[in-house]
């Protein structure tokens, strides 16, 4: 008798809450689309039976999440949620001081702004939109500095979020170590289609950067997730721990941008973390005048202390293990009929490669009312992640990636 596999993606959790979905007909959805422009980020949540736009704020927080939202303290300083924050980021991640935010983006500003000055240069591993965004409004040029194989959406290398050192040292070496107030490595890299950092590659990033007095800054909005890949693909860490994993690896670096929004599963929330405590000052004033005052920046109580209780459970094995395998599942599911999509399998989407005609007209809500967004991939592959944005209609385009970040998958749904 064939032997019972155990589902990777089975989930380790009970579901003891739903959200009732509308039932929509198919004429319905298409005057959806119609009216949206064919513009996915235009639908209305209600007219999306299966919402894949994103992971960002779609996570189901647990019950212990919940009951941390009762006991919220909403003083307008020192709040005893923003300490218990506090306390689990320089227990898990390591960094000594904590400055919250209302999500990545707000971190992303107040780093800039604080060490970017005019003609700098900021390489990074791909980018994110409002990391790049953050960097050249306060200056800065970016300059990509990730491994070519990231740009091969076939190539298989397991850790294509790598940055190439050869590119980093010839970028110090062109325009001068005082010019590059820092470099960014974003841990999974989204632009890539969730690919990981090795802890070999940070290392290495530390101590080039460190030779050259470099500040690294991590975009540890999924550094959970990328740790689970070196749990499984990097020699020698098999047996530790993620929480282990990801505080050596932010080890390496000096200060961290974060989006709470994805590892932390909240739907809202972020910080910037460091550990220099002249930077954490200018931050640490600078938050009061873009999000608020140092203790809450932009966040209520209630959403500090689901963050700081979702920092627990996102490190935990089995979680982390589920939420990925979520994805790996789609993405075999897809491959095994034929889809083209980014490989290796990413983190928190799928990326495919193509958009099928079929599978688009879909993604755009009208056969089976499932919503997915186009982006850049390196600009090696067409976007209409800003043409939608702009809220410019887009027709149906066959080229170009075609993003599936579970909010379904990667998230407790
Ligand atoms: C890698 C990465 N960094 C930063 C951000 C920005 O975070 P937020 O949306 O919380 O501002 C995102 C958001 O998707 C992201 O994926």
């Amino acid at each position: 008798m064939a032997k019972l596999q155990r589902r990777s993606w089975a989930e380790p959790f009970k579901i003891k809450m739903v959200e009732p979905l509308k039932m929509t007909t198919r004429s319905e959805r298409e005057a959806a689309i119609v009216e949206a422009g064919y513009n996915t980020f235009l639908l209305k949540s209600e007219d999306v039976y299966i919402d894949l736009l994103t992971d960002s704020g779609t996570n189901a927080m647990s019950d212990n999440q919940w009951a941390g939202m009762m006991l919220g303290d909403e003083a307008y300083a020192g709040s005893k949620n923003f300490y218990h924050l506090e306390e689990n980021v320089q227990k898990f991640y390591g960094y000594k001081y904590l400055v919250p935010t209302h999500q990545g983006r707000g971190a992303e500003n107040i780093i800039s702004q604080i060490l970017i000055k005019k003609g700098d240069f900021v390489p990074g591993n791909m980018y994110f939109t409002t990391t790049r965004l953050h960097q050249e409004l306060a200056g800065g040029t970016f300059v990509d500095v990730i491994i070519d194989d990231a740009h091969d959406s076939e190539n298989l290398n397991p850790f294509k979020g790598n940055v190439d050192l050869q590119k980093l040292e010839s970028l110090i070496t062109k325009v001068g170590e005082k010019n590059i107030p820092y470099v960014t490595v974003a841990a999974t890299v989204n632009m890539a289609g969730g690919q990981p950092v090795s802890m070999e590659n940070i290392k290495q990033v530390r101590a080039l950067t460190s030779r050259h007095n470099i500040r690294l800054i991590l975009d540890a909005t999924r550094a959970i997730e990328n740790a689970y890949f070196i749990k499984r693909r990097e020699p020698g860490y098999a047996d530790k721990s993620i929480a282990a994993i990801l505080k050596e690896f932010c080890s390496h670096t000096d200060g961290a941008t974060m989006s709470g929004k994805k590892d932390l599963l909240v739907n809202i929330g972020g910080f910037l973390a460091l550990n220099d405590y002249e930077v954490f000052e200018e931050a640490r004033n600078m938050v009061v005048v873009y999000e608020g005052l140092h203790t809450y920046g932009g966040l209520a109580g209630r959403d500090m202390e689901a963050m700081a209780r979702g920092i627990e459970e996102a490190v935990q094995y089995d979680h982390i293990k589920a939420r990925i395998g979520q994805v790996e599942y789609v993405g075999e599911k897809l491959l095994s009929i034929g889809v083209p999509i980014v490989l290796p399998i990413g983190g928190h989407a799928i990326f495919l490669r193509r958009a099928l005609p079929r599978f688009r007209h879909s993604c755009d809500g009208t056969r089976h009312c499932i919503r997915g967004q186009e982006q850049r991939n390196g600009g090696s592959l067409l976007s209409k992640a800003r043409t939608r944005a702009t809220h410019i209609p887009t027709p149906c385009v066959y080229s170009g990636t075609l993003r599936c970040s579970c909010g379904i998958g990667g998230n407790r749904f």
